[in-house]
């Protein structure tokens, strides 16, 4: 059976290609990359643009609507977000049957799944106001269940949204705040935070974004696909690369420090699991654009405190490490998005756990951009892949007894 499977691989009947390496499996307006060059960006404008001079909000209605909004239209869309961050009373229940150690990752998709138990009013794909409905939905909900997740896990009780505050400072505010106490804003924490969430709101056809249309490709509704989203993303190979960046460093840290020390173990690859988290990239082999804007970020909220991180500087180390070694500079592998994000999490008080929810937090509205370019897209057909088998030829069933 293997045999004839390898000689089928060779008939030219269809391409195996493992992972899509080479295989193009839509056509899009929405972000575009150039790996080699090391070139982002949405609807046309580079990420540097739109990081220095846009905002979360603003980038997202870009991706969403294709074009950068007018005032009014900002205002509009800002304020109907706004309005409906609040959960259903009946989704706290959710949180209070999962176990308190429960990653809030599994928690995110568990209860963004249910949007659709409860917002049956906007599951028709193909109607446009259902459509816009359950986007505004998504946008304002995820803040809100990813806050909630975060005081489950803590044993606090949770906080009602407070609809006078910006994006990033309602979502603060719910995760750090204490019921009747003023919570103190960060007007660098917000700006930095925003800034993250815009940097990760769309890289086109990655593992989650392409699970999200390959999932609304059967025509499921927007809260169903965004769902499969978010738990793609937990993989620590795509999202959950920013928490294991972290962890990575803590074993050093541990282990006293010896960062050429863990260098030689990645590249020994005796244990294939031991890679260098945050480094590598299937698109950018030059280097991540975003990278360098997270890494200035880094180093300005971590200059900021009274007491450095010392992982801030194994960070730096590792980086230097690598970047002058054959093994990969000859792999082209460079620092990803995600190398740093995880240190300025840490510094503005989250947990390694919460990390690739805020990674989630940002995706959501390239999610909910190509879901609606997919689903108005003439030309998209349910995704099916073929495959190549290697498995036995025909044989006789064999009764228990005789086996
Ligand atoms: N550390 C050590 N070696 C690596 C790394 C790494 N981080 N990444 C790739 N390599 C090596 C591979 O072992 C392979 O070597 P070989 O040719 O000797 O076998 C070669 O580089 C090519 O690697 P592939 O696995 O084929 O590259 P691929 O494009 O499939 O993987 C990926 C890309 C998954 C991002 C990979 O680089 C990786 O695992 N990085 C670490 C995890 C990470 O940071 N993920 C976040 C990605 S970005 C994001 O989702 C935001």
């Amino acid at each position: 059976g293997l045999e004839i499977g390898k000689l089928l691989k060779d008939t030219g009947q269809v391409t195996l290609d493992t992972g899509f390496v080479n295989t193009a499996s839509c056509v899009s307006s929405i972000t575009y990359i150039d790996g080699d060059a090391g070139i982002l960006r949405y609807r046309g404008y580079p990420i540097e643009q739109l990081a220095e001079r846009s905002t979360f909000l603003e980038s997202s209605y870009l991706l969403i609507h294709g074009e950068l909004p007018t005032p009014a239209q900002l205002e509009d869309f800002t304020s109907r977000i706004q309005h409906h961050t609040l959960l259903h009373e009946e989704m706290r229940r959710f949180f209070d049957g999962f176990p308190r150690d429960a990653h809030p990752m599994a928690v995110l998709s568990s209860a963004v799944s249910a949007l659709s138990t409860f917002y049956q009013d906007s599951l028709n794909p193909f109607d446009q106001e259902q459509v816009e409905i359950s986007t505004i939905r998504l946008m304002a909900k995820v803040p809100t269940i990813a806050s909630y997740a975060y005081k489950k896990a803590i044993g606090q009780p949770m906080l009602y949204p407070d609809n006078s505050l910006g994006y990033v400072e309602n979502f603060l505010r719910m995760t750090f705040g204490v019921p009747a106490t003023p919570y103190e804003i960060d007007p660098v924490a917000v700006k930095v935070l925003d800034m993250l969430l815009l940097l990760h709101a769309d890289h086109e056809q990655n593992c989650s974004t392409s699970t999200v249309r390959l999932v609304g490709s059967s025509q499921a509704n927007l809260f169903a696909s965004v769902s499969a989203g978010v738990n793609a993303l937990f993989g620590p190979l795509h999202g959950g690369a920013n928490q294991a960046v972290l962890e990575m460093l803590q074993v050093i840290r541990e282990d006293g420090g010896d960062v050429a020390k863990f260098v030689s173990r990645v590249k020994d690859k005796k244990d294939t699991a031991t890679r260098l988290m945050g480094f590598g990239h299937r698109v950018y082999k030059n280097y991540d654009p975003r990278a360098a804007l997270v890494k200035k970020a880094a180093q300005e909220v971590l200059g900021r405190m009274a007491k450095p991180d010392p992982l801030l500087d194994l960070a730096m180390q590792l980086e230097e490490i690598a970047l002058s070694d054959e093994y990969f500079v000859s792999r082209k592998l460079y620092p990803n998005v995600d190398f740093y994000t995880g240190l300025i999490y840490k510094a503005m008080g989250f947990p390694t756990t919460m990390f690739t929810v805020l990674f989630a937090l940002g995706r959501l509205p390239g999610w909910i951009a190509q879901w609606r370019e997919m689903i108005n897209d003439p030309e998209t057909k349910i995704g099916r892949p073929r495959q190549v088998y290697i498995g036995y030829g025909a044989r006789d069933y064999a009764p228990i007894a005789g086996r």
